[in-house]
């Protein structure tokens, strides 16, 4: 197995609030990471810096043997870092190289039918034809996506527009998949759905996943290896299978 991201003792700030605390981990080709702790542990930053959307105060993050992200130079004002993304990848880029990003609260847009949802998840293919063929296989695998392709975002159920999050990210073909609280606010039985979805992707399609939640009994089920995040601080790792039996584990986060 080949290391795909390597997160290396980051940090993240905002304002004068430390988010992430130099954390570090690492994700291989071909895997299902997940990352687990409470509300506010500071999971959606990690993601979020991952991508390029948040500024690093420390530290650096690779994709692949390159840099995409580090600690930029200091502007001489506190707290203030001047062209944090210099000489480094933007997000456009990051998504260029081959890293979607499924939003926190799916971020679909509502005036928009499903189809052109899909376009927008495009927007880095020039090849038309591409985009037909991946738009028509992204209605195989969710058909109801493709029963709704000329209905307006707004209409679709949470788990419908989770479905179409995950469709639009797809579009570009990525080779690593950050998915942000899939399971959030959706009733268990589309959870089940959404879940298998994200193993056929990973199993068949060959997609490395990393995955965020709160829920941790899901997140570690569907995963090789998982993180615990705890205050902006990874306090435990280990073989998800350890983690569903590890006693801090059991009583902090499975209610057991
Ligand atoms: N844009 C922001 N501005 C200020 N504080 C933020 C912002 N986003 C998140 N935070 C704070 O950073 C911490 C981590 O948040 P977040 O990464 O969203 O956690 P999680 O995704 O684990 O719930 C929280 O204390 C949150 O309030
Ligand atoms: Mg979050």
């Amino acid at each position: 197995m080949k290391k795909m991201l390597n997160v290396d003792s980051i940090s993240v700030s905002y304002g004068n609030i430390e988010a992430l605390h130099e954390v570090s981990l690492h994700v291989e080709q071909g895997e299902v990471v997940c990352l687990i702790g409470a509300n506010g542990a500071g999971k959606s930053t990690l993601l979020k810096a991952i991508v390029g959307l948040e500024p690093l105060t420390g530290g650096e993050i690779s994709y692949e043997d390159d840099i995409i992200a580090r600690r930029a130079h200091e502007n001489g004002k506190k707290g203030i870092f001047k062209g944090h993304r210099e000489g480094l990848l933007r997000t456009d880029e990051i998504a260029g190289r081959g890293v979607a990003l499924v939003p926190e609260g799916r971020r679909v847009f509502a005036d928009m039918s499903v189809e052109e949802n899909l376009d927008m998840g495009a927007f880095l293919v020039r090849d038309e034809g591409l985009i037909a063929r991946k738009k028509e296989e992204m209605y195989d695998f969710f058909p109801i996506l493709g029963a709704r392709r000329k209905q307006k975002t707004r209409s679709l159920s949470g788990g419908e527009q989770q479905m179409l999050a995950i469709a639009r990210a797809l579009m570009g073909s990525p080779r690593l998949l950050l998915l942000d609280e899939p399971g959030l606010g959706l009733a268990p039985l589309i959870i089940q759905d959404i879940f298998e979805k994200i193993r056929i992707i990973n199993e068949e399609d060959g997609v490395t996943v990393f995955l965020v939640e709160q829920n941790a009994r899901l997140a570690l089920n569907a995963s090789n290896r998982g993180y615990v995040m705890e205050n902006g601080v990874i306090v435990l790792s280990d073989l998800s299978a350890n983690l569903l039996e590890n006693e801090k584990v059991k009583s902090a986060y499975l209610g057991e």
